[in-house]
């Protein structure tokens, strides 16, 4: 079977302070961000910084009821979720439920820039959330 992954899209690390992030990034790896945007619906605001075709995903609640707050809140800083780049995140859903594997949207939903995004229960890919992640353009 070929991989469903093209890319690691994203590495995802959830922060207390966006802007501090931002700025040691700048500062020590002089890794600038190319793209800034609030998703309401999952009540996060995110900041990438690219790396060649991928990008690390600063991400910050933007409201206490979101999962990045209730993340922070019990876990603390830190390494949030991978995404992996696939071509067609639909596809590749049924295929990962197929598997029997649990996941957390059972239909694709819209991501950031422009994307369509799934994710995967943590439970089923040995305790890291994973995000099936498709670009659209
Ligand atoms: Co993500």
């Amino acid at each position: 079977m070929t991989s469903l992954f093209t890319e690691i899209d994203h590495v995802a690390i959830a922060v207390n302070d966006l802007d501090a992030a931002i700025a040691w990034y700048a500062d020590v790896f002089g890794a600038d961000v190319t793209h800034r945007e609030v998703v309401e619906s999952d009540g996060v605001e995110e900041a990438l910084v690219r790396v060649a075709d991928s990008y690390i995903q600063l991400l910050t609640p933007t409201r206490d009821d979101s999962p990045v707050a209730k993340y922070l809140a019990k876990r603390g800083e830190g390494l949030h979720h991978i995404a992996y780049r696939v071509a067609d995140c639909a596809a590749a859903l049924e295929i990962v439920k197929e598997s029997g594997a649990r996941v957390i949207d059972n239909v694709p939903r819209p991501g950031s820039r422009n994307t369509t995004v799934a994710f995967i229960h943590p439970q089923a890919g040995f305790s890291t959330l994973i995000e099936l992640v498709q670009e659209n353009d």
